[in-house]
Protein backbone atom coordinates (compact mmCIF):
# COMPACT_ATOMS: atom_id res chain seq x y z
CA UNK A 1 0.00 0.00 0.00
CA UNK A 2 1.15 3.62 -0.65
CA UNK A 3 2.64 5.33 1.93
CA UNK A 4 -0.06 8.30 3.78
CA UNK A 5 0.93 11.66 2.41
CA UNK A 6 0.49 12.96 5.93
CA UNK A 7 0.47 11.75 9.78
CA UNK A 8 -3.47 12.59 10.09
CA UNK A 9 -4.39 9.97 7.15
CA UNK A 10 -3.83 6.40 6.61
CA UNK A 11 -3.88 5.41 3.05
CA UNK A 12 -6.95 2.81 2.08
CA UNK A 13 -6.70 2.63 -1.58
CA UNK A 14 -3.67 4.44 -3.81
CA UNK A 15 -3.80 6.44 -6.17
CA UNK A 16 -2.60 2.81 -8.57
CA UNK A 17 -5.60 0.89 -6.91
CA UNK A 18 -8.40 3.70 -8.10
CA UNK A 19 -7.10 3.85 -11.46
CA UNK A 20 -7.11 0.17 -11.98
CA UNK A 21 -10.92 0.47 -10.57
CA UNK A 22 -11.57 3.41 -12.48
CA UNK A 23 -10.60 1.46 -15.49
CA UNK A 24 -12.87 -1.67 -14.72
CA UNK A 25 -15.95 0.92 -14.10
CA UNK A 26 -15.21 2.38 -17.46
CA UNK A 27 -15.48 -1.14 -19.15
CA UNK A 28 -18.71 -1.87 -17.71
CA UNK A 29 -20.31 1.21 -17.82
CA UNK A 30 -19.25 1.72 -21.80
CA UNK A 31 -21.03 -1.64 -22.67
CA UNK A 32 -24.71 -1.06 -20.58
CA UNK A 33 -24.77 2.61 -22.36
CA UNK A 34 -23.21 1.75 -26.37
CA UNK A 35 -25.94 3.14 -28.88
CA UNK A 36 -27.51 4.85 -26.10
CA UNK A 37 -24.73 7.59 -24.29
CA UNK A 38 -25.85 9.15 -21.11
CA UNK A 39 -25.75 12.49 -19.90
CA UNK A 40 -23.24 12.01 -16.87
CA UNK A 41 -24.59 14.50 -14.16
CA UNK A 42 -20.80 14.71 -11.84
CA UNK A 43 -22.32 15.88 -8.14
CA UNK A 44 -20.07 18.99 -6.85
CA UNK A 45 -17.58 19.34 -5.01
CA UNK A 46 -16.91 15.47 -3.70
CA UNK A 47 -16.64 14.16 -7.18
CA UNK A 48 -14.76 16.10 -9.38
CA UNK A 49 -11.65 14.06 -9.46
CA UNK A 50 -13.64 10.80 -9.63
CA UNK A 51 -15.93 12.02 -12.42
CA UNK A 52 -12.47 13.54 -14.73
CA UNK A 53 -10.97 10.45 -14.42
CA UNK A 54 -14.28 8.42 -15.21
CA UNK A 55 -15.45 10.07 -18.39
CA UNK A 56 -11.77 9.74 -19.68
CA UNK A 57 -12.56 5.98 -19.09
CA UNK A 58 -15.84 5.92 -21.24
CA UNK A 59 -15.62 5.04 -24.81
CA UNK A 60 -19.05 6.60 -25.34
CA UNK A 61 -20.24 10.24 -27.17
CA UNK A 62 -21.17 11.52 -23.71
CA UNK A 63 -21.95 15.39 -22.28
CA UNK A 64 -20.96 16.33 -19.16
CA UNK A 65 -22.93 18.32 -16.35
CA UNK A 66 -22.01 19.01 -12.70
CA UNK A 67 -24.96 19.56 -9.88
CA UNK A 68 -23.51 21.59 -6.98
CA UNK A 69 -25.10 20.15 -3.47
CA UNK A 70 -24.34 20.24 -0.07
CA UNK A 71 -25.15 18.03 2.40
CA UNK A 72 -22.80 18.66 5.19
CA UNK A 73 -21.59 21.28 7.77
CA UNK A 74 -17.79 22.07 8.09
CA UNK A 75 -17.24 18.43 10.09
CA UNK A 76 -17.86 15.10 9.25
CA UNK A 77 -21.62 14.09 10.83
CA UNK A 78 -24.50 14.48 8.53
CA UNK A 79 -27.14 17.54 9.20
CA UNK A 80 -29.67 15.52 6.63
CA UNK A 81 -30.24 18.95 4.71
CA UNK A 82 -29.27 19.11 0.95
CA UNK A 83 -28.88 22.66 -0.40
CA UNK A 84 -28.55 23.04 -4.10
CA UNK A 85 -25.79 25.40 -4.36
CA UNK A 86 -25.25 25.08 -8.74
CA UNK A 87 -27.83 23.72 -11.01
CA UNK A 88 -27.95 21.83 -14.30
CA UNK A 89 -27.18 23.93 -17.20
CA UNK A 90 -29.14 22.04 -19.69
CA UNK A 91 -33.07 20.04 -18.92
CA UNK A 92 -32.61 16.31 -18.60
CA UNK A 93 -35.96 15.64 -19.56
CA UNK A 94 -36.17 12.50 -21.81
CA UNK A 95 -32.49 12.08 -20.98
CA UNK A 96 -30.19 8.60 -19.95
CA UNK A 97 -28.72 10.07 -16.70
CA UNK A 98 -25.38 8.49 -15.07
CA UNK A 99 -24.93 10.37 -11.71
CA UNK A 100 -21.46 10.47 -10.51
CA UNK A 101 -21.50 11.18 -6.69
CA UNK A 102 -18.30 10.66 -4.37
CA UNK A 103 -19.79 8.31 -1.78
CA UNK A 104 -23.49 6.99 -0.66
CA UNK A 105 -23.12 7.09 3.10
CA UNK A 106 -26.58 8.11 5.18
CA UNK A 107 -28.30 7.96 1.44
CA UNK A 108 -30.15 11.32 1.60
CA UNK A 109 -27.95 13.51 -0.42
CA UNK A 110 -28.50 10.81 -3.10
CA UNK A 111 -32.05 10.38 -2.61
CA UNK A 112 -32.75 13.97 -2.76
CA UNK A 113 -30.97 14.18 -6.11
CA UNK A 114 -32.78 11.27 -7.24
CA UNK A 115 -35.95 12.57 -6.79
CA UNK A 116 -35.00 15.98 -8.37
CA UNK A 117 -33.77 14.48 -11.48
CA UNK A 118 -36.90 12.03 -12.24
CA UNK A 119 -39.20 15.12 -11.42
CA UNK A 120 -37.58 16.86 -14.35
CA UNK A 121 -39.10 13.83 -16.66
CA UNK A 122 -35.49 12.01 -17.24
CA UNK A 123 -36.19 8.97 -19.07
CA UNK A 124 -33.35 6.79 -16.66
CA UNK A 125 -31.65 7.50 -14.05
CA UNK A 126 -28.40 5.33 -12.79
CA UNK A 127 -26.00 6.00 -10.15
CA UNK A 128 -21.78 5.58 -10.00
CA UNK A 129 -20.00 5.95 -6.81
CA UNK A 130 -16.91 5.92 -6.17
CA UNK A 131 -17.34 4.61 -2.54
CA UNK A 132 -20.17 2.88 -0.81
CA UNK A 133 -20.76 2.86 3.06
CA UNK A 134 -23.65 0.54 3.26
CA UNK A 135 -23.45 0.14 6.95
CA UNK A 136 -24.50 3.98 7.62
CA UNK A 137 -27.45 4.37 5.20
CA UNK A 138 -30.73 5.67 6.49
CA UNK A 139 -32.99 5.70 3.45
CA UNK A 140 -32.28 3.26 0.79
CA UNK A 141 -30.96 3.85 -2.70
CA UNK A 142 -30.10 2.25 -5.95
CA UNK A 143 -26.24 2.39 -6.17
CA UNK A 144 -25.86 1.12 -9.98
CA UNK A 145 -21.99 0.70 -9.97
CA UNK A 146 -19.90 1.04 -7.06
CA UNK A 147 -15.81 1.28 -6.62
CA UNK A 148 -15.21 0.37 -3.52
CA UNK A 149 -17.47 -1.05 -0.57
CA UNK A 150 -16.43 0.11 2.86
CA UNK A 151 -17.03 0.31 6.54
CA UNK A 152 -17.79 3.35 8.57
CA UNK A 153 -14.82 5.26 8.28
CA UNK A 154 -14.42 8.92 7.16
CA UNK A 155 -12.33 9.06 4.28
CA UNK A 156 -10.98 11.44 1.97
CA UNK A 157 -8.93 12.30 -0.91
CA UNK A 158 -9.38 11.71 -4.80
CA UNK A 159 -12.23 14.87 -3.90
CA UNK A 160 -13.26 14.06 -0.43
CA UNK A 161 -12.61 16.26 2.08
CA UNK A 162 -12.96 16.69 5.63
CA UNK A 163 -13.77 20.87 5.86
CA UNK A 164 -12.62 21.39 2.17
CA UNK A 165 -9.53 19.86 2.71
CA UNK A 166 -7.37 16.80 1.62
CA UNK A 167 -9.77 17.20 -2.02
CA UNK A 168 -6.02 17.09 -4.12
CA UNK A 169 -4.87 14.13 -1.97
CA UNK A 170 -4.45 11.20 -4.79
CA UNK A 171 -4.92 8.23 -2.67
CA UNK A 172 -8.41 7.86 -0.50
CA UNK A 173 -6.93 7.56 3.21
CA UNK A 174 -9.37 7.42 6.44
CA UNK A 175 -9.02 10.69 8.33
CA UNK A 176 -7.48 9.63 11.74
CA UNK A 177 -8.23 12.92 13.54
CA UNK A 178 -9.66 15.91 12.15
CA UNK A 179 -7.78 19.04 10.75
CA UNK A 180 -7.69 21.43 13.59
CA UNK A 181 -9.75 24.83 13.03
P1 LIG B 1 -25.11 11.13 2.64
O1 LIG B 1 -26.18 12.09 2.30
O2 LIG B 1 -25.02 10.88 4.11
O3 LIG B 1 -25.19 9.84 1.86
O4 LIG B 1 -23.75 11.82 2.35
C1 LIG B 1 -23.28 12.03 1.10
C2 LIG B 1 -22.28 13.15 1.08
O5 LIG B 1 -21.66 13.33 2.35
C3 LIG B 1 -21.16 12.78 0.13
O6 LIG B 1 -21.46 13.22 -1.17
C4 LIG B 1 -19.98 13.48 0.76
O7 LIG B 1 -19.87 14.80 0.30
C5 LIG B 1 -20.27 13.49 2.25
N1 LIG B 1 -19.60 12.36 2.94
C6 LIG B 1 -20.17 11.27 3.48
N2 LIG B 1 -19.26 10.44 4.01
C7 LIG B 1 -18.06 11.03 3.79
C8 LIG B 1 -16.70 10.65 4.06
O8 LIG B 1 -16.38 9.58 4.62
N3 LIG B 1 -15.75 11.53 3.65
C9 LIG B 1 -16.03 12.70 3.01
N4 LIG B 1 -17.28 13.07 2.72
C10 LIG B 1 -18.28 12.26 3.11
MG1 LIG C 1 -18.16 16.78 1.32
Amino acid sequence: MAESPNEALRTLYSAEMIAARVAELGQQISAAYTGRPPIVVSILKGSFVFAADLVRALALPLRIEFLGVQSYGSGTVSTGAVQITQDLTHPVEGQDILIVEDIVDTGLTLAYILSLIRARGARSVKVCALLDKPSRRRVEVPVDYVGFTIGDVFVVGYGLDCAELYRNVPALCELLQPPAP
